[in-house]
């Protein structure tokens, strides 16, 4: 299979892909080896090559040079002397959206809200080493039981979404809302709004909802979730993702006019007070920058050319493309759903490259494509490769823990509260 590190080069060399057609990769920049791509100070180039990396924020240094010069397999070897080493005392995670390079050696391979599960099932591994995003790992260690150590490989690993909330921002916008909507419970014992975040925000974020009542989704449980907060609210206040947030009130019958927008940068966050009071989802004004990219008139498009195409996307897409797709769900639901079509199929996928293209080559009897021609993968997924894998496993075996990922535990107590309450809430019968 020829990974998307492999397309990029090719594309960058040849400006075509694997099967000689013409292609283009969404930025240049993604097509330098991975140290000068490493090097520079923000996020880095390609989905989001904008983003500074925010104040106080946990920085990677330099890998070690021995790890910059070693070859790509010797890499893959001293990656496997590392683990047999260590045995059960460490335990790879990988997201979906992880290199092959790096996928071939998780151990668990999951969405995000399976890999919080995972975490938690490994009760002998004393270090748990996330190939995944910042957000992934905080969560993991506040999962984690008090012996275990979380590692994100490469601390410039964030998620540009998460960064589009801060703890700062939704204080201020809770502090407009409780002055707007006050505190007093309505005759059902409903109180005026629930923060609901996304899974993909920082630890002070879920700690933020475990004080006020509030609770965190995933892409795969935002409906239950939605209807727990429902139960418990006249309102939500949904944060970072706008898209899973409308996404999923609209498939739960919610008016979009009742859905407005909460820019922080604005009085109200750019609505009128009666707007607000006439919400029944208040929705963050943030985004992935990866999702973002699919389009309508790519789904058309699909169609045009493979009739009888289906069209899966994930719920961080804008709303018009979900409504155009045949399906929207989590990574996990993609997957299943490829796993369980019996004739074959050709599935046209509207979610990260790196899976789209795994999806492929675990599935050659469906003809699976990313519904974006241009190779776009998640640019800070993107940064956790073999040379970092490498550095934290042999600093393990050495007795080392680099790149620890610790939540205070005055910030993890509220924010295990609200997972918590994803975990325990339940889909309606
Ligand atoms: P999942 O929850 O589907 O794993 O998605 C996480 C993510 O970051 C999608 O962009
Ligand atoms: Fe964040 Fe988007 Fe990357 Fe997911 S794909 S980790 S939401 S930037």
């Amino acid at each position: 299979m020829v990974s998307v590190d492999q397309t990029i080069q090719l594309i960058r060399t040849t400006g075509r892909n694997a099967q000689g057609q013409p292609a283009e990769a969404c930025s240049p920049a993604l097509a330098k080896g991975p140290w000068e791509f490493d090097g520079v100070l923000q996020y880095g180039p390609g989905s989001s090559m904008s983003d500074v990396i925010p104040v106080g924020s946990p920085r990677q240094g330099a890998l070690p040079l021995e790890y910059q010069r070693a070859g790509v397999e010797e890499l893959h070897e001293r990656i496997r002397a590392a683990k047999q080493t260590l045995g059960d005392r460490v335990v790879v995670l990988g997201h979906f959206y992880q290199r092959d390079e790096i996928v071939q050696h998780a151990d668990f391979l999951g969405d995000s809200f399976q890999l919080a599960n995972a975490a938690q099932t490994v009760p002998n591994a004393e270090a748990i080493v996330f190939c995944g995003v910042h957000f992934m790992a905080e969560t993991a260690d506040i999962l984690a039981q008090p012996h275990q150590q979380v590692i994100l490989p490469n601390l410039a690993a964030g998620c540009s979404m998460a960064d589009m909330a801060d703890i700062d921002s939704v204080e201020e916008c809770w502090a407009q809302l409780e002055a707007l909507y006050g505190t007093e419970p309505d005759a059902e014992g409903r109180v005026p709004v629930i923060p609901v975040t996304y899974m993909n925000s920082s630890a002070a974020l879920k700690g933020f909802c475990g004080r006020h009542g509030g609770i965190v989704c995933t892409s795969s449980n935002a409906e239950t979730v939605l209807e727990w907060a429902f139960e418990r609210g006249q309102r939500v206040l949904f944060f970072p993702d706008q898209h899973l947030g409308r996404n999923t009130a609209k498939k739960m019958g919610v008016p979009l006019e009742r859905m407005p927008m909460w820019n922080p940068r604005k009085p109200l966050g750019g609505n009128s007070g009666d707007e607000l009071l006439d919400a029944r989802v208040v929705l963050w004004h943030g985004f992935c920058s990866v999702h973002k990219r699919f389009t309508p008139e790519q789904v058309a498009q699909a169609r045009a050319e493979f009739p009888g195409v289906r069209v899966i996307v994930h719920p961080e897409c804008p709303m018009a493309v979900v409504d155009a797709a045949d399906e929207a769900g989590s990574t996990d639901y993609i997957r299943k759903a490829v796993a369980a079509a019996v004739e074959p199929t050709t599935f046209a996928i509207g979610t990260e490259i790196n899976m789209v293209n795994r999806l492929a080559a675990e599935f050659p009897q469906h003809t699976i494509f990313c519904l974006d021609p241009v190779v776009c993968p998640c640019s800070t997924m993107y940064r956790i490769h073999p040379g970092y894998l490498a550095w934290v496993l042999e600093g393990l075996v050495a007795g080392e823990t680099l790149n620890r990922i610790e939540v205070p535990e005055t910030v993890a107590a509220d924010a295990r509260v609200a997972l918590e309450r994803m975990l325990d809430a339940k889909p309606k019968a």
